[in-house]
């Protein structure tokens, strides 16, 4: 199995005022592609900074990030936000905590919008496929306002698998919704993370969807209390 990401002594610190957060310390991990890695701690441990690192939306202070991806190997901890501003948008899939959904577009055109930024005009069928998957087939026309959290999270999660990224991550992903959704939410992000062989990064407070990942990471980072 090919490997998807890097990880090598990482190190990421604030600065809050005069007080120095060591937030993610002397860090190193493998991914491979296929697999999934569930990063758990409490609130302020650092599990949204490690994903924002992975998507390069932080750059790291220390060590090395490298995300092997079609076409060779990208050292992140090189590359200016630039670059990896355009690695995120052509390699990684990002469900985040809160949607993010576009709220003047309809569930179908922002589940094609990685497509569209990445001038891919070959994915519609795709979009279609994966919203008929995940139970939206009757909803592609709405605006994300009339959709429940569940189904939100699950376009979310749809427009996240569109360009079938090597790399998926998702910050708590289930973390706004009942348990029926939770389970279905989850399901269908590592039934399909798997199917496709895309590397899984899932941040979760949920032990039970923590427990459906192939491996397990748990962070004590400085800003816990
Ligand atoms: N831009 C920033 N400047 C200074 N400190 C920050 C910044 N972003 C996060 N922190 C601090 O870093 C620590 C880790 O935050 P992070 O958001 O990664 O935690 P988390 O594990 O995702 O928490 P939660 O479970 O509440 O989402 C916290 O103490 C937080 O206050
Ligand atoms: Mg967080």
């Amino acid at each position: 199995m090919p490997r998807t990401l890097t990880i090598n002594r990482i190190t990421k610190q604030y600065t809050d005022g005069d007080r120095r957060i060591d937030v993610i310390n002397d860090l190193s991990f493998e991914l491979m592609s296929g697999e999934s890695l569930a990063v758990t701690g409490p609130s302020g441990s650092g599990k949204s900074t490690l994903l924002n690192l992975l998507a390069g939306v932080l750059p790291v202070d220390k060590g090395e990030l490298v995300l092997d991806v079609p076409g060779g190997a990208v050292c992140m901890h090189d590359a200016s936000e630039r670059e990896r501003t355009a690695i995120r948008r052509q390699q990684i899939g990002y469900v985040y905590q809160f949607f993010n959904l576009v709220p003047t577009l309809t569930v179908l055109e922002n589940v094609r919008l990685p497509a569209r930024l990445n001038r891919r005009r070959d994915l519609d069928k795709r979009a279609a496929e994966l919203l008929q998957n995940f139970g939206l087939a009757d909803r592609t026309g709405v605006y994300p306002e009339v959709l429940s959290g569940g189904e939100q999270q699950r376009v979310a999660v749809a427009r996240a698998l569109l360009l079938s990224p090597p790399l998926l991550l998702a910050d708590e992903p289930t973390g706004n919704l009942d348990l029926a959704n939770t389970a279905q939410v989850a399901n269908l992000l590592f039934q399909t993370a798997r199917e496709i062989g895309v590397a899984l990064v899932i941040a979760t407070h949920n032990p039970e969807v923590a427990a459906m990942a192939d491996h397990q990471l748990h962070l004590t980072g400085g800003g816990a209390p």
